[in-house]
């Protein structure tokens, strides 16, 4: 058996925050994983980070108005400390725009280069003339030859969900310019896939038909039966890892092939601030690697990054992929754009202190083996009756009453032969389980052993003996103090906040799973126990209640707006609004500017000045249409020349269902130019 496991979590995109469906089905298990690997005496390195490349992030910068960087600075720093403040214990959280991870990737992909991994094709990518660069599938939009959407993406249509190419989409356009993108050949280093099936079979298909996830072995094989094609592995984009070659401007590597390096390079990060050879992890036999991931990032997991490592040739394949279905929110598919979430760091600001009440509900309800659902009920329901009712309850008992009748001190006592096989049959049921990726088995098992312990009391019943037979309820309690001190060290995986507040409470340190095992007794007689608060807290209605208000909310405003509206553009200052200057102004003269289809020269009489402004206008109107109307004029944007003519100032327009311009105008003909709006 291996003595170091290299356990990953998916590298979550930084375009946005992290919600409870991220957590359930990747970070939350994973995190259990690796408390319980740590515990059970491996050298564990539990690594993660933001990937900070990606379509996703363009998507979202150009949506915002702001740089790529922008967006993966704000969200590196909101995922990260999410993380943080949910107990997540990476040893190293780090971000692939790093230095080191952009040449540790560029390293990888010369290694393949020169040993002729790669084969370079010429192929047909669209391009967009005006904005001089080739288009991201996500980047062409055009009607779904399926269902007739005209607003379908070059790689999906959201409407009816078909996957689509480019080349299907009817009409297709930029969306950096608007214009028809024209095809231009481009060459791109390719991985040809095929020739890595026969390895692929025998590893996996051969080689993990019982020990791998149905679901993980199942797509895989649908894979294998369908056959593998080279794969791109750059891509002519502005935003990624550089490809380390000349002659490859304007190429980077495709950020599923710089992704996966990621954990490469943040265990490199942590290695070397810890004193470690980050090669024992992922080049050793002593070393288990193991993928957590969601389900839709299988075949980067089990296929494309296994070709990498077996090309390079230095790396050992991963020990297992537990890949976990999808959460639904209230019988709903969680939804990023459409706001549809629980968002992790809103909950860690609703519920302070809350932070496992949170992981007991996703872990009891992760989605392990098929698609689960998470309700507000349900989250209700499970801290109320099983935190506060049953693991809080038995907690309690044991802390108050040996505090209020044996001075807070163990009594004295033996461990009957039944409650010693109930606390070994919870230790190895827990670690059965967690060995074997289950975790909802593994919390249920846990929570059998507190189950046990209430039911001792519940039968011993020391709250009665205490009065005719002080001993007997000294026995009681030395057995009720056991069992909770190892339902204290079994809950430090699932619960870690409440492990820490068990381990004061009882006075115990956190005891590795061998030990615990090993030790029949766990807490001495004469032990001190120190009063403390309830464990946990009844969560009220009316505190469920405001979190479904708050999702109605967001379904009524999804029904309201316009699913074709363009999200809000980066917070801005008020300091920043009273920089514009916005003014009523009245067109004096126009006429068209030569050679020029859609701009028009306007003579602008702003009520400070009259100006020359030239707007793009002439496709919607005709110059004798505009004289004498009043208008909205941006008056404070610095000059610029157009075609050779200076613009002062810039005209308030909008554009209608068909796609022609209408100016922003007052509401009321009365009012005089030079009014400031604001
Ligand atoms: O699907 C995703 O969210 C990707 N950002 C996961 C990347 S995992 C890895 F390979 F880095
Ligand atoms: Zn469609």
């Amino acid at each position: 058996m291996s003595n170091r496991k290299m356990i990953t979590a998916a590298l979550p995109y930084a375009n946005g925050p992290v919600h409870i469906g991220h957590l359930a089905g990747v970070y939350i298990p994973a995190d259990v994983y690796a408390r319980f690997q740590r515990r059970s005496g491996k050298d564990v390195a539990f690594i993660c980070g933001s990937d900070e490349h990606g379509i996703p992030i363009t998507i979202r910068a150009k949506k915002e108005g702001v740089t790529p960087q922008d967006i993966v600075d704000k969200y590196h720093e909101v995922i990260k400390k999410s993380f943080s403040d949910l107990g997540i214990s990476f040893d190293e959280y780090s971000r692939t725009t790093s230095v080191n991870h952009r040449k540790t990737s560029q390293d990888f992909f010369k290694v393949l280069y020169e040993k002729g991994k790669f084969t370079e094709e010429m192929s047909e990518q669209y391009f967009d003339e005006q904005a001089n660069e080739f288009l991201a599938d996500r980047y062409i939009v055009g009607t779904c030859p399926n269902c007739g959407n005209e607003n379908a993406y070059g790689d999906q249509c959201e409407k009816c969900g078909s996957t689509l190419s480019p080349s299907e989409l009817i009409n297709p356009k930029s969306m950096l310019s608007g214009n028809v993108p024209i095809l231009k050949e481009t060459k791109n280093w390719y991985l040809p896939l095929n020739e890595y099936e026969d390895f692929l079979n025998k590893w996996i298909i051969e080689g993990h038909k019982d020990d791998w996830k149905p679901n993980v072995y199942g797509q895989v094989k649908s894979w294998l039966t369908d056959g593998l094609k080279p794969r791109a592995m750059t891509r002519d984009l502005n935003w990624g890892v550089p490809v380390p070659l000349p002659n490859a401007e304007g190429k980077v590597l495709y950020v599923w092939f710089d992704a996966p390096i990621g954990y490469i390079s943040f265990t490199k990060e942590w290695a070397e601030k810890n004193g470690k050879d980050w090669k024992d992890y992922w080049q050793s036999e002593n070393s288990d690697l193991v993928h957590f991931i969601g389900k839709d990032n299988i075949v980067f997991h089990c296929i494309i990054f296994p070709a990498m490592m077996k090309a390079h040739g230095d790396y050992k394949m991963p020990k297992n992929v537990p890949a976990f279905e999808f959460l639904n929110l209230e019988n709903d598919k969680i939804s990023t754009s459409r706001n549809w979430a629980v968002w992790a760091h809103e909950y860690v600001e609703e519920f302070p202190g809350q932070q496992d009440v949170l992981r007991y509900a996703l872990l009891s309800s992760a989605p392990e083996t098929k698609d689960n659902n998470f309700t507000w009920k349900d989250f209700q329901t499970k801290n109320n009756s099983e935190l506060v009712n049953k693991f809080g309850n038995f907690i309690n008992r044991v802390i108050s009453f040996t505090n209020k009748n044996f001075e807070g001190k163990v009594p004295n006592g033996t461990l009957d032969e039944e409650s010693k096989t109930a606390i070994k049959t919870g230790i190895e049921k827990v670690s059965y389980h967690l060995e074997k990726y289950e975790f909802r088995n593994a919390l249920n098992s846990f929570m059998e052993l507190v189950d046990y312990g209430n039911l001792y009391l519940q039968n011993a019943e020391p709250w009665k003996t205490i009065k005719n037979d002080p001993n007997e309820a000294g026995q009681s309690m030395f057995v009720g103090a056991q069992i909770a001190a190892v339902v204290a060290q079994l809950c430090e995986p699932f619960m870690p906040f409440t492990a820490e507040k068990l381990f004061g409470y009882f006075n115990i340190e956190k005891k590795n799973w061998e030990e615990l095992q090993n030790s029949e007794i766990q807490i001495e007689t004469g032990h001190k126990i120190e009063e403390a608060p309830l464990l946990f807290t009844k969560i009220e209605d009316n505190v469920i209640e405001a979190q479904i208000q708050k999702l109605e909310n967001t379904k009524q405003s999804n029904k309201k707006t316009n699913s074709n509206a363009n999200p809000m553009k980066e917070e801005i200052q008020f300091d920043d609004f009273t920089k514009i200057d916005l003014r009523t102004a009245t067109i004096i003269e126009a006429e068209k500017v030569e050679k020029a289809d859609k701009l028009l020269k306007l003579t602008v009489d702003t009520g400070v000045d009259v100006r020359t402004v030239v707007s793009g206008i002439a496709e919607s109107f005709t110059a004798e249409e505009v004289i004498g109307k009043q208008v909205m004029i941006l008056l404070n944007l610095a000059p610029r020349k157009i075609r050779g003519i200076e613009s002062q100032g810039m005209l308030l327009l909008t554009t209608k269902p068909d796609g022609k311009l209408s100016f922003v105008t007052p509401d009321d003909s009365n009012v005089e130019n030079g009014i400031e709006i604001g």
